[in-house]
């Protein structure tokens, strides 16, 4: 899943056909840099991998990986759906111009003007507890069409904030109660139509996505049995990994595919469930290795310790910060350089957390080089924030070298947006 580096003639990292050190120039860092291309084949890939062994089968893109227009927008012309967890992520999937009913909202802990919003937009439900479902029966048209996303006991994940399923999880209804809501919500007239888990986020290993798989499958037999519910769709959520470091293997992703469809196919047959759609929810995998974030190095430090200090912050990009997590550094002028010295790559928020990579063998770097850090598609321009009063970075699309900015850089007029002061403390 590495992207293999591309250079240009001047030796220069190409992402998309575009000058990794041209774009920093042109455009300012730090720099979130889109490659089209990588989304439309790594969605591509996916599909063909699951519709080639079971053709009615559906993704629906988890756009919190990535909520830019233009990528979701892509996304909506490969013939994806969307899984929405928000009111705000319903609204710019309508604004990319997904139609409703390609959206399945799956909200946690949601508010009754939010499921209004959800039943007048028009996008399936994805019902997370007995407590949404009541609420939701308030207000729901006769005959709604939903389903419940049900907590099958496992979970995995890159990281424990990552873990979706398990007694520890505060999604979805009890595997054991199931077949339970299922009826309550016939009695309350719904029509159920789906089931749903998404165990975890970030799972390179094949194992515990297939355990999810059979349990979510005897759960939906379970359910078919005592209620005789006919399921539209069983929905196995995202969670597909991609590797961060260059030891990583990619998944598998056409034997991975072939083992769950297998499995699928068989639980069908085994509890006579028919032939419902068959979908997937993957964030990271489609968008994760598409883009890079340039930030420019400023200062070279030698204190206690090596740092190269840049112009992004964990404000720009939290996952090292958040999760530890591991995010590949490239010097954009000379990507193929050999690493021949340990360094600390910082950023420029106020918080000794505030680090891009700890004691990492990287290449020779200089003050004004442009450091591309990988992977850095999905969570990342999503979980940015103005913290320490510093404007979200700019984004910009490439597709064979040329460039469009889908997002401008924040200037500080955003930073004040929305504020007001009161009359009393206004400056005479
Ligand atoms: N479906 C549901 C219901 C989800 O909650 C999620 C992710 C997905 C699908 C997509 O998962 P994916 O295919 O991207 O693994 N901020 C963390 C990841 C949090 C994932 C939350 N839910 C990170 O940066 O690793």
């Amino acid at each position: 899943m590495f992207p293999d580096i591309e250079v240009n003639d001047k030796g220069h990292l190409l992402i998309g056909g575009a000058d990794a050190v041209e774009l920093a120039d042109e455009y300012g860092t730090p720099l979130y840099v889109i490659d089209e291309m990588r989304i439309r084949e790594n969605y591509r890939r996916l599909h063909r991998a699951f519709s080639g062994e079971y053709s009615r089968f559906q993704v629906f893109y988890a756009c919190k990986a990535n909520t830019n227009l233009a990528v979701m927008r892509i996304l909506e012309e490969e013939g994806s759906g969307i899984d929405a967890v928000s009111p705000g992520e319903i609204y710019t999937a309508l604004m990319a111009g997904f139609d409703p009913d390609r959206i399945l909202y799956t909200g946690n802990n949601v508010r009754d003007d939010e499921l209004q919003f959800a039943i007048d937009s028009g996008v399936r439900i994805n019902v997370d507890s007995r407590s949404q479902l009541l609420r939701l029966s308030e207000i729901a048209p006769e005959g709604l069409r939903i389903s419940f996303r049900v907590n099958p006991l496992v979970g995995a994940g890159h990281h424990e904030h990552c873990i979706t399923g398990g007694e520890m999880s505060k999604f979805g209804v009890m595997e054991r109660e199931a077949p339970e809501v299922y009826r309550m919500a016939m009695d309350l007239g719904f029509e159920p139509v789906g089931i749903h888990a998404h165990i975890g986020s970030g799972i390179l290993d094949p194992e515990p996505f297939m355990l999810a798989v059979e349990t979510l499958m005897d759960i939906a037999g379970r359910v078919h049995e005592a209620t005789g519910v006919e399921f539209e769709f069983i929905d196995f959520g995202g969670g597909l990994g991609i590797p961060y470091t260059p030891e990583e293997e990619p998944l598998d992703i056409d034997e991975f595919a072939s083992k769950i469809t297998g499995l699928f196919k068989d639980k069908l047959s085994e509890y006579g469930l028919g032939r419902p759609m068959m979908c997937l929810e993957p964030g990271r995998y489609i968008v994760g290795d598409a883009s890079y974030l340039l930030t420019r190095v400023n200062t070279i430090k030698e204190s206690y310790r090596k740092f190269a200090g840049v112009d992004a912050g964990f404000n720009t990009f939290l996952r090292p910060a958040m999760y530890g997590s591991y995010h590949h550094i490239l010097v954009a002028e000379r990507p193929l350089d050999e690493p021949s010295e340990k360094m600390d790559v910082a950023g420029n928020v106020c918080e000794s957390g505030d680090l891009f990579a700890r004691d990492r063998q990287l290449p020779e770097i200089n003050e004004g080089d442009v450091l591309a850090i990988m992977n850095a598609g999905a969570y990342s321009f999503s979980m940015s924030s103005q913290y320490n009063s510093r404007p979200r970075p700019a984004e910009v699309l490439v597709r064979e070298g040329k460039v469009d900015v889908v997002r401008e850089r924040e200037t500080f007029s955003d930073l004040l947006r929305g504020q007001n002061v009161p009359a009393r403390l206004l400056k005479r």
